[in-house]
């Protein structure tokens, strides 16, 4: 299942690598952020219809969604006995109940007997009470009591226990899957466990989480973030630090893929040089976590003689996050400081990488509305040392029309990063509708940059046509 081997090199940019880039860090470089596997994806076009045809929402909703491990929320977010996520995921919905005993469930969130939803807010329960006709279940599920018992002599003797999805965790995230024989969270997760295991995410905490309704299909506005082709024409303010040419994409297994973007380092594509004190000025501009934590303003840092940029604030970073947050992070690598490491889990979910408070990505369809979904934006920062806990930050919800640039930074999202999400919104709709304008019907993706969407591509064909196989019985 997992690609074994670099039997292929597409051709990249004849730009300096990005392992060529960490060669010059002052620290050794990760084994596991060195360049992995990259197969021949070939080069096919990708129908529109798979963005722009309602069918295809359907096929996803009966063979895409309710197969594969998708993440529900964090741990954190319920904490005690009773406590509760409504998840809802194109239609269906479930209740992510933590149980007495420290446990986990999942359970459909649809009334045995009409089908009512028996919540549609989380909360800490005491018992799931229809709100209909009053029958009710435990918080683990049980069947607990039914007002009007005497008109079912067709429930007698059997179980009325609440159906009940698959639940699995990895680094405090709560992952579900609907399908009883799905292949287990561990395989799916592979090499991205043993990867993350340093930046401890079990031990960070929700600092905002933005959930942003975007005017596109689901798989629209996760392709916006998973090559940086795009940086030049949509971020230009970035170019004078992101080495976006320069990225690394790697296919690590059928479900696992990921980019990494060398920062404080300029784009080849620059008109001119920058200088390094330039390129610590444009993040500033941008507005840099570690920078503004050091309560650093444009032109008030300069980069030391004999220094670069990213050396000089790869070590600034280490100093601020270790004053705000007591860890040590001496041994960190200069990358795990300063640069965008994305590890995408198949299909639907982005995971930062790093000692960096570092963000997470899942999209979803909005309901059944193939022309819209859900975009959550977590980031997530490390417990401080010695320190309890901070409360998870509540869901800070922007509408369909309202604008991220306006509104998340009363979430705790910066300035800076909220107008870079506003700049990738800000062609999505067009995306959309320019999808349903197109006279050839399909899409063409680069060979290198984009393999990340062409394999989530592919990966969704098997996924969905085993499901269907399985559907029909056609299966071998
Ligand atoms: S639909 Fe739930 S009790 Fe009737
Ligand atoms: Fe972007």
């Amino acid at each position: 299942m997992n690609v074994q081997a670099k039997e292929f090199r597409p051709d990249r940019h004849p730009a300096e690598t990005y392992e060529e880039i960490l060669e010059r860090d002052t620290r050794p470089i990760p084994e596991h952020l060195r360049e992995g596997p990259v197969p021949d994806l070939g080069t096919d076009a990708v129908p529109v219809d798979r963005y722009i045809d309602p069918a295809f929402a359907r096929l996803e909703e009966k063979y895409l969604w309710p197969r594969i491990w998708q993440m529900a929320c964090r741990e954190e977010e319920i904490p005690n006995p009773g406590d509760t996520i409504v998840y809802e995921i194109a239609g269906k919905s479930l209740l992510i109940v933590r149980q007495k005993d420290g446990a986990i469930r999942a359970f459909y969130n649809s009334c045995l007997h009409r089908g009512r939803k028996l919540a549609t807010l989380g909360g800490c329960k005491n018992e799931f009470r229809c709100p209909y006709h009053g029958i009710a279940w435990n918080t683990d599920g049980s069947f607990k009591d039914n007002p009007i018992s005497w008109d079912f002599p067709q429930w007698e003797g059997t179980d009325l226990s609440l159906p009940e999805a698959l639940v699995g965790t990895w680094a405090g995230f709560v992952f579900v899957n609907m399908d009883r024989n799905a292949v287990p969270l561990d395989e799916v997760l592979g090499p991205i466990k043993e990867h993350f295991a340093r930046y401890e995410n079990e031990d960070r905490y929700i600092h905002f989480h933005v959930q942003k309704i975007v005017p596109c299909n689901w798989k629209t506005a996760a392709e916006a973030f998973m090559e940086s082709h795009h940086a030049i024409t949509t971020h230009p303010q970035l170019l004078p630090y992101l080495a976006d040419v320069n990225s690394q994409y790697d296919i690590l297994s059928d479900y696992i893929t990921r980019q990494f973007s060398a920062q404080m380092v300029p784009s080849p594509f620059n008109q001119r040089d920058y200088s390094e004190d330039e390129i610590v000025e444009a993040l500033l501009g941008v507005g840099s976590r570690s920078a503004a934590g050091a309560g650093a303003k444009p032109g008030e840092m300069k980069v030391p003689d004999g220094e670069t940029a990213r050396t000089f604030m790869a070590e600034v970073t280490r100093k601020t996050l270790s004053a705000e947050d007591g860890h040590d992070y001496s041994a960190a690598s200069d990358a795990e400081m300063v640069d965008a490491l994305l590890y995408n889990i198949f299909p639907h979910m982005s995971f930062w990488a790093g000692f960096m408070p570092n963000l997470t990505y899942r999209w979803r369809p909005n309901g059944h509305d193939h022309t819209t979904s859900i975009m959550d934006i977590y980031m997530l920062k490390r417990v401080p040392k010695g320190k309890p806990r901070p409360k998870p930050a509540p869901v800070f919800e922007i509408g369909v029309d309202e604008s991220i640039v306006e509104l998340a930074p009363n979430s705790g999202m910066s300035a800076g990063l909220a107008a870079v999400f506003e700049q990738d919104m800000s062609n999505l709709p067009h995306v959309q509708s320019g999808m349903e304008a197109s006279a050839t019907g399909v899409l063409h993706l680069g060979r290198y940059a984009e393999m990340r969407i062409r394999k989530m591509h592919q990966m969704l064909d098997r996924v969905m046509t085993e499901g269907m196989e399985q559907a029909t019985g056609t299966a071998r």
